[in-house]
């Protein structure tokens, strides 16, 4: 007799086909996973962070109802194109738009200019608005006739350098939240931080018979 023992009774046991499927490797699929969120957690999150990093830091804070009546109480009986700088999810262009105005929004964040343009279509607006996906300090801002600004105190000096510069004497310049450093302010509109400043760029623009004035002031008489 061989050494072998089968119990009674029960059929001898198959042979094993070698596994055509191979088996998942879960740590594999886990890790593929956690890395695929993480990235996409990054895509979505690195353009609102991006602005942090700027020399100036302008995050996305919205502007609060009370802030966007103040905007538009200031702009009423103005005609022309307007563009809103740091357009966040485009309420103020999307409200200009409703009363009338062609609105411009220029803003970095990709997703938030996106989707402006969504809420845009949605309002029905969308042919009266354009959302660029721009840096606010790359673009000429000369053929606007109103312009908002919902900025950061650090901006403004270098904001206000660069509208009075571009823009043409009959435009009107909207500040929220933060006036501008020099200029003086024609109206206001609101309290606390909803405040809105509007300036009329023919009280900033620098005409040529100011520009001889102070050159002869820092020249004296001849
Ligand atoms: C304070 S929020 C104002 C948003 C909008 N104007 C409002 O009143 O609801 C400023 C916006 O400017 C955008 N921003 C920051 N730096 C920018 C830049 N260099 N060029 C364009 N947009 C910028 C931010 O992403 C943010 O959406």
């Amino acid at each position: 007799m061989s050494g072998s023992v089968r119990a009674a009774g029960r059929p001898d046991p198959q042979p094993r086909e070698p596994s055509s499927s191979p088996r998942p490797r879960w740590g594999l699929v886990l890790a593929g996973a956690a890395g695929g969120a993480a990235l996409a957690l990054y895509v979505a999150a690195a353009p609102f962070v991006a602005p942090a990093l700027r020399r100036v830091c302008l995050p996305f804070v919205p502007a609060s109802p009370a802030q966007v009546d103040n905007v538009l109480r200031l702009l009423a009986g103005r005609r022309g194109a307007l563009v809103d700088i740091g357009s966040g999810d485009g309420r103020i262009v999307i409200e200009a738009a409703k009363r009338g105005f062609r609105a411009v929004g220029y803003e970095l964040n990709p997703w938030l200019a996106w989707y402006s343009r969504y809420r845009a279509w949605r309002v029905g607006v969308h042919h009266s608005t354009t959302f660029y996906i721009c840096d606010l300090w790359k673009v000429n801002f000369s053929e606007f006739n109103n312009v908002v600004i919902f900025g950061v105190p650090q901006m403004m000096p270098q904001l206000e350098e660069k509208l009075q510069q571009e823009l043409k004497g009959s435009a009107r310049v909207i500040a929220c939240r933060f006036p501008f450093p020099s200029w003086t302010a024609s109206h206001e509109s609101g309290k606390g931080i909803d405040t809105a400043w509007s300036y009329d760029s023919k009280s900033f623009k620098i005409t040529g018979n100011e520009s001889l004035n102070k050159t002869t002031e820092r020249t004296g008489p001849v």
